[in-house]
């Protein structure tokens, strides 16, 4: 990419770069922050070298010069010169219209109802662990979808953990490295009961909520025990369209989230249901009845209207036309990004067994794993 031309404006305070019959401007003090040369940045990590106090007080540039798909700068206060990549600042380019809508999509996601159910995103675990493309092309679907299927596992307790090994580390908690999902007596957990559980996601009341689950099954026999997906940023979207108000109310005041069901462990969490990013963009969905501790965040003129809207949100997420319905085999798992798509299953009978295993990890693992890949391959 050749840069056609460069200027300075502003008193040296902008830097207006033209190409592709586009241009771009950059910030004096943004473009020396972002300096690419070895002083300013360690040529083998990437890593910034020096704090914001290594700056000059007064940034400006008193020169631009242009050499094909290179424009130099110079910094008028101590004559530092850098050069920048035309592919690096297109990259990197901030002068552009940008989306605030609030309740937008994060990048590289899409939205899903109950449509997506013959399409369900689902890869074979040896295929992955031997195909670097088979593994990327899965991740994809995941960080797209917020969640995706894997076959072949080995049907022995810990087979799970194999799932994990594809993108990422276990993380424990008072459950344990994993924990056991089938009916027990005296259960600590609903989750260990042949109840029907309304679609959740998991430890809301964990801060920060592991923000990955796997769940693996060994044996599954028993009448009933589908599992079943739904995409909470659908679910969210779905109350913004209908109701903004609502939505509003719902990212705006914190809810509560507790579980105290096991000796010596007391976890809270202060979270709001649907939370945005400063500038509106979906970051996470928190919602599980079971755990849903007492609202004292809501002011008490806006109680009413706040339970109308998380009213509403259950009633979208209990449709049916919103979830993806399946039932795992043994050596089946699926896998859930849990800031976003919520689980759940119908209730099983006791005749046959059901017996899975599940697991939590971190989404970051996925990200990166992911990006990886992609710059790999
Ligand atoms: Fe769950």
């Amino acid at each position: 990419m050749q840069i056609d031309k460069a200027a300075i404006e502003d008193n040296g305070h902008i830097l207006r770069v033209s190409m592709g019959g586009a241009d771009l401007r950059f910030h004096d003090v943004w473009l020396r922050d972002n300096a690419q040369d070895p002083a300013t940045r360690d040529p083998g990590n990437g890593q910034r070298l020096i704090t914001l106090a290594a700056l000059p007080e007064d940034c400006s540039l008193c020169d631009a010069k242009v050499d094909g798909a290179q424009v130099q700068v110079t910094f008028a206060a101590d004559e530092k010169q850098v050069v920048f990549d035309a592919a690096w600042l297109v990259q990197y380019c901030y002068d552009r219209d940008q989306d605030h809508t609030k309740g937008r999509l994060p990048v590289h996601t899409q939205a899903w109802d109950g449509g997506l159910s013959p399409a369900v995103p689902t890869a074979d675990l040896s295929a992955m662990q031997r195909n670097r493309a088979a593994l990327r092309d899965w991740l994809t679907a995941l960080r797209g979808y917020g969640f995706a299927k894997v076959t072949g596992l080995r049907t022995e307790s810990g087979g799970l953990f194999d799932v994990v090994d594809l993108f990422g580390y276990v993380r424990e908690t008072n459950y344990g490295r994993h924990f056991e999902v089938r009916t027990e007596v005296n259960p600590i957990n609903l989750a260990y009961t042949g109840l029907g559980l309304q679609a959740h996601t998991d430890n809301p009341y964990r801060d920060p909520q592991p923000t990955v689950q796997v769940l693996a099954c060994l044996e599954n026999s028993a009448a009933g025990g589908e599992n079943m997906v739904v995409d909470g940023f659908a679910a969210a979207q779905r109350l913004r369209d209908e109701d903004a108000d609502g939505f509003e109310l719902l990212s705006k005041y914190c809810a509560r989230f507790s579980y105290t069901g096991s000796a010596g462990v007391s976890l809270h969490s202060r979270r709001p249901m649907i939370e945005l990013s400063p500038d509106g963009e979906l970051q996470a969905i928190r919602f599980n009845a079971r755990s849903a501790a007492p609202l004292v965040d809501v002011p008490f003129d806006m109680m009413t209207a706040y339970y109308a809207a998380y009213r509403r949100l259950s009633a979208i997420i209990d449709d049916p036309a919103m979830e993806v319905r399946f039932k795992l085999a043994p050596g089946e798992a699926f896998v859930v990004d849990n800031t976003r798509v919520l689980h759940a299953r119908k209730g099983y009978s006791g005749a046959g067994t059901r017996w899975l295993q599940g697991c939590y990890a971190d989404r970051d693992g996925i990200l990166s794993t992911l990006s990886a890949l992609e710059a790999e391959i």
